[in-house]
């Protein structure tokens, strides 16, 4: 790339630096695009420079009007029992306790660990994924491998974090072998723990990595790709909590280009935690 004189060098380091400290750090398009010649490009014909973006855009509201109350439960065994166990729980404690005693799903029989939650009891932001990986497996937290490192730092770029106001958790709390999709029995054994585990955490917000918690939460069968940054209701007891829909990190790893609507959503996520005075 060649030097060009309308661009400090100096400013554009500290601009990048700036980025990178701020947590955007990881490519946004597929295909690399060379700023300093569309700068160019843009001084020699000034009547294609765009006008200046606001400085966060809100996204267009997007309530989705299709939120259901609760996703239906399985009349099997385990089902039955980890209704029972879950229902007597009153504390998170006890909850994770129960999850790591109960025998109900077969996915326990080649795990290594339960994975039940990570982050604060207290936080306001409650984000559900889809089921624990190698890495999860191996260490018993949830999203400590990669897609987990580009969570923390999406969320870290807006002012959250798993040590003060972010509490992380799956549909499903043991891997299923390869890291294969879970099974709709294995997701319906596992779901009265997850209802128990919101109602009891009470969060202020949900935030769903991609389409297995919002199947299973919201009753919504669409692909990720429409449902994301549509908010929700998820009720529970006649309590409504909103739940943004998002992509999964693992996703955004093999597609960066989608980064650009997940910051969109997260932004999405900041403005609405500010709107519940929670930020
Ligand atoms: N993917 C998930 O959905 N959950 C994890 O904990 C790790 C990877």
């Amino acid at each position: 790339m060649t030097a060009n004189p309308t661009i400090n060098p100096d400013e554009a380091r500290a601009a990048l630096k700036w980025l990178v400290d701020a947590g955007a750090d990881e490519a946004l398009a597929d295909a690399p695009v060379d700023r300093f010649a569309v700068a160019a490009e843009a001084t020699v014909a000034p009547a294609r420079v765009a006008a200046p973006a606001p400085a966060v855009a809100r996204p267009a509201p997007a309530e989705s009007p299709r939120a259901i109350a609760t996703a239906p439960v399985a009349a099997s065994a385990g089902a039955k029992s980890a209704r029972e166990a879950a229902a007597a729980c009153a504390t998170l404690d006890e909850l994770r306790s129960a999850v790591e005693a109960f025998d109900g799903c077969q996915l326990k029989v080649t795990a290594k660990h339960t994975v039940f939650a990570d982050g604060h009891q207290g936080a306001p932001v409650m984000l559900i994924g889809e089921a624990p990986g190698r890495d999860e497996d191996l260490q018993g937290l949830p999203f400590v491998g990669r897609s987990g490192q580009l969570l923390d730092r999406m969320l870290n770029a807006i002012g959250l974090d798993r040590a003060t106001n972010a509490y992380i958790t799956n549909v499903i709390f043991w891997r299923p072998p390869g890291n294969r999709p879970p099974t709709p029995e294995e997701a319906a054994v596992c779901a009265p723990f997850l209802f128990r585990h919101i109602e009891l955490k009470q969060p202020k917000v949900l935030v769903l990595l991609g389409g297995t918690p919002v199947k299973h939460l919201l009753g919504i069968e669409e692909g990720i790709t429409r449902t994301r940054g549509r908010w929700g209701r998820y009720v529970l007891n006649g309590v409504e909590i909103p739940a943004l829909p998002t992509f999964h990190p693992a996703y955004l790893l093999r597609q960066p280009s989608a980064k650009k609507q997940a910051w969109l959503d997260l932004v999405s996520l900041k403005l609405r935690l500010r709107d519940l005075g929670v930020v």
